[in-house]
């Protein structure tokens, strides 16, 4: 086996590679600030105000990156999270601002909304409880005005069921058959999402996400939620997160073939700065290492916060 192994031989034996084309880069939009603000719990990550936007993605854009996918912080939350369907919404303005200054970026939306609810959970509540049925009709709303202000994909990351389906309807009737869905099908309710949450606002008044986000023991439950996104109407699938979960992207990928994405986190970013900063590991080597990994494992998209970094290596 070790003939294959010397160096000039090795590259032309590898059964995957990673590259900027496989990479979608998370950028969080912040409407009540007005200069770049580093998230604490994930160093070198920011929030941006939506004047700088178009800016970070040309840079990102120069390094190969063709992917962004958004997420908003409005300055305004309320119950039924009305500012995520706003024509004037965060995202909204965002998308608007991007697409006049890069024709060929690849824009994708986070379609959720617990990042504009003052209850901070992914559908409308009743009680302590988050309604399925109710909530439909707004992913449908949102996913239409990210549509309407340029979005290329869609990808409702709520875990409600149907969420395809009346997404896939909202946007076919209004005109968008061709604006693509992109859904966060096995989300774990997962410990790994922490710093997102500081990252974004969006920590919940109550309770937790494990009545709607998968739980962690299984497995099989994953594919019939993905074959049920499928059915509905989903062009790309997500297996979220990324690193604790390869098994599921593997199995996926097998049972469906179709594309599949993988969310590499917050807590697996988060993981590999701590401990490259108290210099117990190579971050740009663990990080390498972590998405070629995912590559491996069967995934064809990968949205990380590693992107920049790793488009400069690659
Ligand atoms: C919103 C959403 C979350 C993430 C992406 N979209 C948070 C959650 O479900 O609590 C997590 C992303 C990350 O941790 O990097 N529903």
């Amino acid at each position: 086996m070790r003939r294959l192994r010397r160096d000039r031989l090795r590259p032309l034996l590898r059964e995957s590679r990673l590259s900027t084309d496989d990479l979608i880069m998370p950028v969080f939009v912040d409407e009540n600030i007005s200069s770049p603000k580093e998230i604490p719990s994930m160093p070198g990550y920011f929030r941006f105000p939506i004047h700088d936007v178009a800016d970070e993605v040309g840079k990102a854009m120069e390094l190969g990156i063709r992917a962004f996918i958004f997420f908003g912080i409005p300055s305004h939350k309320d119950d039924v999270g009305s500012s995520a369907f706003d024509d004037d919404g965060v995202i909204q303005k965002t998308l608007r601002n991007v697409r006049k200054e890069h024709e060929d970026a690849v824009l994708i939306t986070d379609v959720c909304l617990c990042e504009y609810t003052t209850h901070g959970h992914c559908g409308i509540v009743k009680g302590k409880e988050v309604l399925n049925d109710p909530t439909l009709p707004i992913l449908g709303k949102i996913a239409v005005s990210h549509a309407k202000s340029g979005a290329d994909i869609v990808a409702p990351s709520g875990m409600m069921d149907g969420m395809v389906k009346a997404i896939r309807s909202a946007l076919d009737e209004n005109g968008f058959e061709s604006v693509a869905i992109m859904s966060y099908s096995a989300k774990y309710a997962s410990s790994f999402y922490g710093p997102f949450r500081e990252a974004a606002e969006s920590e919940y008044a109550f309770g937790d996400r494990k009545s709607y986000q998968m739980d962690i023991h299984n497995g099989s439950e994953a594919l019939r939620e993905v074959k049920l996104d499928l059915k509905e109407g989903a062009d790309i699938v997500m297996v979220k997160p990324a690193l604790s979960y390869l098994d599921i992207i593997r199995r996926v990928k097998e049972a469906f073939n179709v594309p599949v994405a993988a969310y590499n986190v917050s807590g697996e970013y988060s993981m590999v700065k701590a401990a490259g900063r108290m210099g117990w590991l190579d971050e740009k080597e663990i990080a390498y290492e972590i998405l070629t990994s995912i590559k491996r494992a069967g995934a064809d998209l990968i949205i990380t916060y590693h992107a920049k970094e790793i488009a400069e290596v690659l």
